[in-house]
């Protein structure tokens, strides 16, 4: 993605993909309906794919979701059971219910009209943590605190198409910065970020169920606007 889609509008977020006639998407929630496409290593899918906040009919499709995407963000190394408590702590239909209720936490869906393909969520705040916070060098920020693609479209530009969207969402909030945490041993979630302009910035732990995993920090500055 170039940088200059990271706080664009919706309008110039559509005008960009514009450029390069390759995938159709709809952006709803983002300056209402409208087809635009996509530019990622030209692979065509016709499929219309929508962008929008979640709602209480998605919580138990996010669960799927996060069941299948969550596992492929921990090490080899972590103990299925660690992986199946949080999934069933952390990430069951009720715990996302009440993210959806938190005026502080945005969810976005990225769905092809009927499955959920991905979803990310943002945490409105200052992170409570005080290592998180001296590692990030720009205030007010916002944390990306989850971002699951489905396994079948890794590689296909999906993930950028969210990307694009939450960076954008977060932009609106008036934030100068956005965060995030992702394990140390996951290369293409650390490469997908950096191809985004997020920079690791520090190190903090996960408690994983009885475990403790690392993380790197990886902060996304947004340009100043005049
Ligand atoms: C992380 C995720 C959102 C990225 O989406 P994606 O569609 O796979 O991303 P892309 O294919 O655009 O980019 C991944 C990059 O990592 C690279 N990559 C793939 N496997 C890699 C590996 N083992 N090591 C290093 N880089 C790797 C890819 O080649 C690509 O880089 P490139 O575009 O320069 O070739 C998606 O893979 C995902 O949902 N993973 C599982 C859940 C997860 O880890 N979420 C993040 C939690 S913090």
């Amino acid at each position: 993605m170039e940088s200059d889609c990271i706080a664009c509008t919706a309008g110039t977020l559509l005008k960009h993909h514009l450029r390069s006639p390759n995938r159709a998407v709809t952006l709803r929630r983002h300056g209402g309906p409208g087809t635009g496409v996509l530019s990622r290593r030209g692979i065509m899918d016709p499929v219309n794919l929508l962008i929008d906040q979640a709602t209480a009919d998605d919580v138990e499709r996010l669960a799927e979701l996060a069941a299948i995407t969550f596992p492929l963000a921990c090490p080899a190394s972590s103990r299925p059971e660690d992986i199946e408590h949080h999934i069933a702590t952390e990430l069951s239909p009720v715990r996302f219910r009440q993210h959806l209720a938190d005026p502080g936490k945005t969810l976005l869906c990225l769905s092809d009209g009927n499955r959920l393909i991905a979803y990310s969520m943002l945490i409105d705040g200052e992170p409570a943590d005080g290592g998180v916070r001296s590692s990030l060098s720009t205030f007010p920020t916002i944390e990306l605190s989850k971002f699951y693609v489905h396994p079948d479209h890794h590689g296909r530009g999906q993930a950028t198409l969210l990307m694009q969207a939450t960076l954008e969402t977060a932009a609106q909030k008036g934030v100068s910065a956005v965060w995030l945490g992702t394990n140390d041993e996951n290369h293409r979630a650390v490469r997908f970020y950096e191809k985004h302009g997020f920079t690791k910035v520090g190190v903090k732990t996960f408690r994983l169920g009885a475990g403790v995993e690392n993380d790197f920090i990886l902060e996304l500055t947004f340009p100043e606007r005049s």
